[in-house]
């Protein structure tokens, strides 16, 4: 019960890493807000933590959409009256279902770019912008991002989706700077290549999935293995850690 009686909103919680974290954060303790723009895999979610006898609501939630973010927390403070865990994971990146382009800059429409900075970036600032003056007033509070190993070495191709992911590290390490003194704690994890439905297209491509796993552990990672970093930056195990980039990559970035 690593999180017992606290409140955790996870966006993106109906699929991967964040559908994993939910179901962990839940099992330890927490009652899991579901911040998930897609309806049946949201609610899907929200159905096995509460017939598993623990807690959970799904908010249908577009996180690049300020209204709707600003619904979002109304509704989680006028249920619960608290909130002491924000995980910003939600993100589109390449398999085809995200409908975008993410080339180099040379092949990538504006359009496309603008979306991914909204999806991957922009939803940290607005969540982090409602979210924190409730953590200040309490004085206390853990902020966890979701970037990718795109946010810390150069990836062929990825510009949007590393510029975005780079911003997530960038905008970490100055609301750790600016919050701690609230005791609003802000951590960073930089997942390696996560088997989810994210990369699943790019898997069936033995030269990308061979790629994705020649780090020292030799294998790609599971969406299990998220859940666990960001449970302990979460925990009140972590109370004295703020401003970590955290890359969870079976030693990918080591290289
Ligand atoms: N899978 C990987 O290899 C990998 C590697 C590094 C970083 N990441 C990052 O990890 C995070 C989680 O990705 P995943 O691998 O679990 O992928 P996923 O596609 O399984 O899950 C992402 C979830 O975010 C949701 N989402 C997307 N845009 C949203 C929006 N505007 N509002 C609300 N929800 C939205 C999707 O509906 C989906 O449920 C993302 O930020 C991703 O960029 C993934």
């Amino acid at each position: 019960m690593r999180l017992k009686d606290k409140v955790a909103i996870i966006t993106g919680a109906g699929s991967g890493q964040g559908k994993a974290s939910a179901k962990l954060f839940a099992r330890e303790g927490a009652t899991v807000v579901i911040a998930e723009w897609n309806e049946e895999n949201g609610k899907q979610v929200e159905e096995e933590i509460n017939s598993a006898g623990y807690q959970a609501l799904f908010v249908q939630t577009d996180v690049s959409d300020e209204e709707n973010v600003k619904a979002l927390v109304d509704e989680v403070m006028s249920r619960y009256g608290t909130i002491d865990i924000l995980f910003n994971n939600a993100g589109i990146g390449f398999s085809s279902k995200s409908k975008v382009t993410m080339a180099s800059i040379l092949k990538t429409p504006f359009d496309d770019w603008n979306k991914v900075l909204n999806v991957n970036l922009s939803s940290v600032y607005l969540m982090s912008k409602y979210v924190l003056p409730i953590m200040i007033d309490q004085k206390k509070g853990s902020i966890i991002n979701n970037s990718s190993l795109n946010g810390i070495i150069g990836v062929k191709g990825a510009d949007a989706y590393s510029a975005a992911k780079g911003g997530v590290v960038a905008l970490t390490r100055v609301m750790a700077v600016d919050y701690g003194k609230y005791n609003v704690r802000v951590n960073c994890i930089c997942p390696g290549a996560i088997d989810t439905p994210m990369i699943a297209e790019a898997l069936q491509n033995k030269e990308i999935a061979n790629n994705y796993a020649a780090g020292p552990l030799r294998r790609v990672g599971q969406p299990e293995e998220i859940a666990y970093a960001a449970l302990f930056l979460s925990s009140d195990e972590a109370s004295y850690i703020t401003g970590l980039i955290m890359p969870v990559d079976g030693g990918w970035s080591a290289q």
